[in-house]
């Protein structure tokens, strides 16, 4: 008998269910999908002409959550292309569960408007969205709308909603190279400004969605970091944005605030681009680097050897740090990033006792 459990044991490795940290807000969260027809000249990813875009919007609701119809974290494709480029048990990441329900009801509003900005979000090059779904899903529990981009062939595979199927792009480890990189760079920027001036304002219309079609705050890890910038410049709406860790392909004085937040190597890699884009800022800014912390710990993938009980070593570019901390970290300094904005908080929340892994490295001021 013994043996026989621990043969079935063998064959049907138990993965327990293991929860993704809880938004923190007071509204439950809900997501949803939507894919564009739109086109993208000159797409490297697309081998020529890009056709579709994908967003997904997590949003404030006040339906109780379903715990038995949660949205699943990663989909079949992307749990095995993750779990065996990062050496994980087979089954692993399709164990994380997620907070939140699908088109579960949004607040009640007016179309088209809404007292918080709407979120925007750009992902580091290669990387999906559901791999930042901790921290936007955070940020709609406190009442703000996230949109976050999608652009199909960049990533090892995107999934798409609706039966749609699902679309294969580059390999894990594949490194762009520079003109790629700067394709990429020129339409998260166009993806951006796209969403915001045709294709949220339809969707909110065709949908009677309460999202403020005014006032935008841009978020965006690496590459989408660098487009924040960029597409701020470009798009007046835009009032604040958000690089995580992004080396900046362009310099633009953005005027309005840029809150950067860096990992503990970054200035070691790149002690150019960061210093000329805060040199061109005549608006506040600050740059907050997280000791510890690696390149990958901005996104989900920092928590995944935490919420799964694996050895850190076998993930790429993150840091010591515990993935817990540092999401608490990310979601603490962004969200007062946005109160402050508001004029929710008197002034941005500075590093403290209470913070002793964040220290400050520039700040508006020491640019004259
Ligand atoms: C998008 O394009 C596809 C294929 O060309 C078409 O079937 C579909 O109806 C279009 N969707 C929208 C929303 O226009
Ligand atoms: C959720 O599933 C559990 C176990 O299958 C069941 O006991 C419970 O009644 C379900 N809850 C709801 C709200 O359906
Ligand atoms: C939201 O709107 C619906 C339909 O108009 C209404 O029945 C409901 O009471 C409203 N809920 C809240 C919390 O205002
Ligand atoms: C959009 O958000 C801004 C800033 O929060 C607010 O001042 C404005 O009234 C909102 N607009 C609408 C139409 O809801
Ligand atoms: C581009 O071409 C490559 C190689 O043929 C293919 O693997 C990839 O899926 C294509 N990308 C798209 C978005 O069609
Ligand atoms: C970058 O890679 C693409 C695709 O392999 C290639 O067509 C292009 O010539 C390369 N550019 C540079 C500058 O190496
Ligand atoms: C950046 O600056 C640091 C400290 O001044 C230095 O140790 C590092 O080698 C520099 N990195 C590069 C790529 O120049
Ligand atoms: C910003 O700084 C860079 C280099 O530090 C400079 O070349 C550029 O002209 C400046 N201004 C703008 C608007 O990019
Ligand atoms: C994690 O793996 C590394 C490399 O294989 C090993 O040196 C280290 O001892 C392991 N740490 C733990 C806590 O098992
Ligand atoms: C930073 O670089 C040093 C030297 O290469 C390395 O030992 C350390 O692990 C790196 N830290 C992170 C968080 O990646």
């Amino acid at each position: 008998m013994f043996i026989i459990i621990m043969l079935l044991g063998l064959i049907f490795p138990r993965i327990h269910a293991v929860y993704l940290p809880k938004p923190s807000g007071k509204y439950f969260v809900g997501q949803t999908q939507h894919v564009f027809n739109h086109t993208t000249l000159n797409d490297p990813v697309a081998n020529g002409t890009g056709t579709q875009l994908l967003i997904t919007i997590y949003y404030p609701s006040l339906t109780p959550l379903d715990l038995n119809n949660t949205v699943p974290y990663i989909d079949p494709i992307n749990a095995q292309i993750w779990e065996s480029a990062f050496g994980y048990p087979s089954g692993s990441l399709q164990s994380i569960k997620t907070w939140w329900n699908f088109q579960s009801p949004i607040i009640n509003g007016t179309a088209g408007e809404n007292p918080l900005p709407t979120i925007i979000f750009s992902p580091g090059g290669g990387l999906n969205c559901w791999g930042y779904s901790v921290l936007l899903s955070d940020i709609a529990s406190h009442g703000y709308p996230v949109i976050a981009i999608d652009h199909p062939g960049e990533v090892p595979y995107l999934q798409l909603p609706y039966g749609m199927g699902g679309v294969f792009g580059y390999n894990i480890y594949y490194s762009f190279n520079s003109s790629q990189a700067t394709a990429i760079f020129q339409y998260r920027v166009a993806d951006m400004l796209a969403i915001i001036r045709e294709l949220i304002p339809s969707l909110v219309k065709a949908y009677s969605a309460p999202f403020n079609l005014s006032t935008y705050i841009a978020l965006g890890h690496s590459v989408g970091g660098a487009a924040t910038a960029e597409a701020m410049d470009r798009e007046q709406s835009i009032v604040a944005g958000i690089n995580y860790d992004g080396a900046f392909f362009t310099f633009p004085d953005v005027k309005r605030p840029f809150l950067m937040m860096e990992s503990e190597n970054h200035t070691m890699l790149d002690n150019t681009t960061w210093t000329e884009f805060p040199g061109n800022q005549t608006g506040w800014w600050e740059v907050f680097l997280v000791k510890n912390a690696g390149h990958l710990d901005y996104s989900d993938i920092g928590l995944w050897p935490d919420l799964l009980g694996l050895n850190h070593s076998t993930t790429p570019q993150i840091g010591s740090i515990s993935g817990l901390r540092m999401e608490k970290i990310v979601r603490i300094f962004t969200k007062a990033l946005f109160e402050s904005v508001l004029g929710k908080r008197k002034t941005m929340l500075q590093p403290n006792g209470m913070w002793p892994e964040v220290h400050v490295n520039g700040q508006s001021g020491d640019n004259g």
